[in-house]
């Protein structure tokens, strides 16, 4: 039988109408989440990618902003670019897209984020809140994935888990969200010896390698439920994944398709972390405030 095919166009229809609502509620109380997005230089792929992601903050009411850099920009200057968003009381959450020119170090261009402001979840506080399971920015992609499970119904406890691929953007990530849901995680990646020993142990398998077509359908345990993190083009130009659809959709219960699938989920989660961080600095605000009424009524203190 035919898997049932989890449709990310429709998932996150429904997570943004939710998010809209929200966007309404904190803008009635004076803050209008906002995010800014960093280009630099004229990576087309990457244009695509951005313009996607503003205009799905306009949609549900978001402040957005894209500031786009010539190529030959230096570190120092898209430095100080961020060192004044960090301060932007309208902006909530920087994103710099990926990936960046030659000349420009991103682990130190990620670092320069505030972390109250990384929603993208990549900074070294974000990552090591994933890891000790603190509060923190998750990497949207991933998350985008867990939401999908959720939304099956998928219990992942004492599951076994396979996550193909070890970035530090989905993989690793990935491998960290599913442990903490309580299944047994195995993580695969270029050098593991036998790949399809390993896969077909899934009941979970997350490919995300970026080679078209890699997981085939004799890979895959029937049942299981495959998520397809791939964005690759084929001859023809037009967009596939990392699985061959067509076959293991009739082995999967569950399988997610591209496009159409994971793709739209790592957007509707850049806009669930941009909320969360609008509404943590709608919070300090209100404690703040508070503390400024509770310090002017406070007696003043008697003279010795
Ligand atoms: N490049 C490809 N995917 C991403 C992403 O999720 N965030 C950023 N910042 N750059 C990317």
């Amino acid at each position: 039988m035919s898997a049932n095919i989890i449709d990310g166009r429709q998932l996150s229809h429904t997570l943004r109408q939710d998010y809209g609502q929200r966007v309404k509620r904190l803008a009635s109380q004076g803050v209008t989440p906002g995010l800014a997005v960093l280009l630099v230089g004229q990576n087309p792929a990457s244009q695509v990618y951005v313009k996607n992601k503003v205009l799905a903050c306009k949609e549900i009411g978001m402040h957005s902003v894209l500031l786009e850099f010539e190529a030959d920009m230096t570190q120092a200057r898209l430095l100080q670019e961020i060192d004044r968003l960090n301060h932007d009381a309208s902006i909530h959450g920087i994103l710099v897209q990926l990936p960046l020119p030659p000349q420009i170090d991103p682990q130190s261009v990620i670092q320069a984020i505030s972390p109250l402001k990384d929603v993208d979840g990549f900074n070294l506080e974000s990552a090591g809140g994933l890891m000790c399971g603190t509060k923190s920015f998750w990497p949207c992609t991933p998350h985008g994935c867990l939401q999908m499970l959720d939304a099956i119904g998928f219990d992942l406890k004492g599951k076994h888990a396979v996550v193909v691929g070890r970035s530090n953007i989905v993989g690793k990530p990935m491998a960290l969200m599913l442990l903490q849901r309580n299944a047994t995680v195995t993580i695969c990646h270029s050098q593991t010896a036998d790949l399809k020993a390993q896969t077909l142990q899934a009941d979970v398998l997350v490919a995300a390698v970026g080679i078209r077509h890699l997981i085939k359908a004799d890979m895959v345990q029937p049942g299981a439920v495959v998520l397809d993190v791939g964005m690759n083009r084929d001859e023809q130009g037009k967009l596939c994944g990392d699985v061959d659809f067509a076959a293991v959709k009739e082995v999967a219960s569950y399988i997610t398709p591209v496009p159409g699938g994971v793709g739209p989920m790592t957007i509707t989660m850049l806009l669930a972390n941009t909320l969360e961080a609008a509404q943590t600095a709608l919070s300090t605000l209100t404690d703040l405030s508070a503390q400024t009424v509770h310090a002017a009524h406070k007696p003043p203190t008697p003279r010795a």
